[in-house]
């Protein structure tokens, strides 16, 4: 009996979430909205019969797992998430090179993302960042629309806007890396210095702040714009703001981990989320990023990089392993801990 059971839960545990025998096994490390993760997993799984183990972290905190394991990696491909912590990962040789056949079909930002990291990563979709804000809650505080970086260090939005923090988040390391872009490094920190003063919660999810603010927890949300489309999609009454002194960008990557046990299994998910097809099902989960595939289809919610003012962002020096976690550090030292 007992010998019975554990056969039957050996069986059930190599068995796809469609309930077929599994054809290998894949550890995918996942760092896009929960949706657009699960919707990757199970199509995947139908499609190949590869069973896969997925877990969901947002940018920092799935680098910091894979440099944790790095001896004994644990996950075989890391997929989704902003492109700064692939690209310090793949500088650290903790992912490995891999050239997909779809690689010649990429939009230019995508293969920029691939050639500068010797293919040890990817640009799977793209997106600007920005701030949004609660219409109803603004319109009910008697508060004005907010247009700039700039405007958001005005003291009348004190304890009004919510971002990430730029440890766990990608999302969050983006808006610090292009705040440093716009203003320079001294008045950058000077500026999140005043910032702080209005911030109520640095929250571990770089698109938790829009979806507080959709649920009227925060006035203001500083996140990528299609995060925020996701939340006028679903009727929340947000505003998307392009700021006008110009705004960053990330390249969402995707990279396959050096030592992975199951290589094999993951470089067919890395064919299967390159390819137009699977790229252009994210608009079924509300998920907006503009494709890196030049044939998958542009959601039309999208918002378009080029109706944006974007500032040339250097990916390859704030994806640096120096760079990155210098800023972080002076950010944690010289933000994170005074009163607000
Ligand atoms: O899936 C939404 C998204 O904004 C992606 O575009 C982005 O790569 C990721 O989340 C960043 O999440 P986080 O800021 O939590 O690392």
């Amino acid at each position: 009996m007992k010998r019975f059971s554990v056969l039957a839960l050996a069986l059930a545990t190599s068995l796809t979430a469609t309930g077929t025998l599994a054809k290998g096994r894949l550890n995918v490390l996942c760092s896009t909205d929960t949706e657009w993760c699960k919707l990757m997993e199970t199509t995947f799984e139908k499609e190949t019969g590869i069973k896969v183990s997925l877990v969901r972290k947002s940018s920092g905190e799935a680098f910091a797992q894979v440099r944790a394991e790095k001896r004994n990696p644990k996950i075989d491909i890391w997929w989704g998430g902003t492109g700064d912590p692939h690209l310090q990962a793949a500088a650290e040789g903790l992912t490995q090179s891999y050239k997909a056949d779809a690689s010649g079909e990429l939009l230019d930002w995508a293969s920029r993302q691939a050639q500068q990291a010797d293919y040890k990563t990817v640009g799977i979709y793209a997106g600007a960042l920005g701030f949004g804000y609660n219409e109803d809650l603004l319109k009910k505080k008697n508060l004005p629309a907010p247009k700039c970086w700039k405007d958001l260090t005005n003291p009348i939005y004190k304890g009004e806007i919510q971002v990430a923090n730029p440890n766990s988040s990608g999302t969050a390391y983006t808006a610090l890396a292009t705040v440093v872009q716009l203003f320079g490094e001294k008045e950058g920190f000077e500026y999140l210095t005043d910032l702080h003063k209005n911030i109520n919660q640095y929250t571990k999810s770089g698109s938790a702040p829009i979806k507080s603010a959709a649920r009227g927890e925060t006035t203001i949300g500083i996140t990528f714009m299609h995060d925020m489309i996701k939340q006028v999609k679903k009727g929340f009454p947000i505003k998307v703001v392009a700021p006008c002194e110009g705004t960053g960008y990330e390249v969402g990557s995707m990279s396959i981990i050096k030592g992975a046990r199951n290589l094999a299994s993951a470089q067919k998910w890395a064919e299967f989320a390159l390819r137009p097809d699977i790229q252009s099902l994210s608009s079924e989960v509300k998920a907006y990023q503009v494709p890196s595939n030049k044939t998958a289809d542009v959601p039309p919610e999208a918002p378009r990089l080029s109706d944006v003012k974007l500032i040339d962002y250097d990916f390859a020096t704030y994806g640096s392993s120096d760079v990155r976690k210098r800023l972080l550090k002076r950010w944690d030292d010289e933000i994170k801990s005074l009163p607000r």
